[in-house]
């Protein structure tokens, strides 16, 4: 597990900008977190870190927003999905089985549809303005974690021990 602590909007990008870089085809990541603890401002941040250069803007009603660059971006927020059935008219299959990189907003939502290889992240709002960070490897993914967390500490982003 990595514990990372955010003090700022800005902050929270950087540290979803530092987690793109180091992310390749194919990734996914599972993002919990109550409303407004952060979520969709990490995800801006990640697809900078993927070159990815579009504003990212919450897909709560869309249910997912698709960007395109070098490596493509799909942006689910689950929040209203309420059925296995609705995953499957939005193409939640081809997409997390295609080319890009998967976030996904409210993946408790649908627990049973996530694959078994994932990042777990979950914000906790401490107070207004801080952010509690902790990411999970799931699965096959510890050679990754080790690399995310050589990176950050490479780019002075502090390890919050448990
Ligand atoms: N350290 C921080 N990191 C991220 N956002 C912060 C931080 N401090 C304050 N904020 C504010 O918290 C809000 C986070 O909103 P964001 O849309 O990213 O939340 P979310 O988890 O995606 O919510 P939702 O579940 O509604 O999609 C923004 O208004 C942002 O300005
Ligand atoms: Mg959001």
């Amino acid at each position: 597990m990595i514990q990372v602590k955010s003090e700022s909007y800005e902050n929270t990008k950087k540290i979803g900008c530092i987690f793109g870089r180091v992310l390749e085809k194919g990734d996914a990541l599972c993002l919990y977190g109550e409303m407004g603890s952060g979520k969709t401002a990490f995800t801006g941040g990640v697809a900078n870190g993927l070159g990815i250069s579009d504003r990212i803007a919450s897909p709560t009603f869309s249910i997912i927003n698709e960007y395109d660059g070098p490596v493509p971006l799909y942006h689910f927020d689950v929040y209203r999905i309420s059925n296995e059935d609705e995953l499957f008219e939005i193409g939640y299959y081809d997409y997390i089985f295609s080319n890009g990189v998967t976030v996904i907003e409210w993946a408790q939502n649908i627990k049973e549809q996530l694959p078994d290889n994932r990042f777990d992240i979950y914000f906790n709002a401490v107070d207004e303005n801080t952010r509690i960070i902790k990411i999970f490897g799931i699965g096959n993914m510890q050679n990754k974690m080790s690399v995310l967390k050589k990176t950050f500490i490479e780019k002075d982003i502090e390890i919050y021990a448990l």
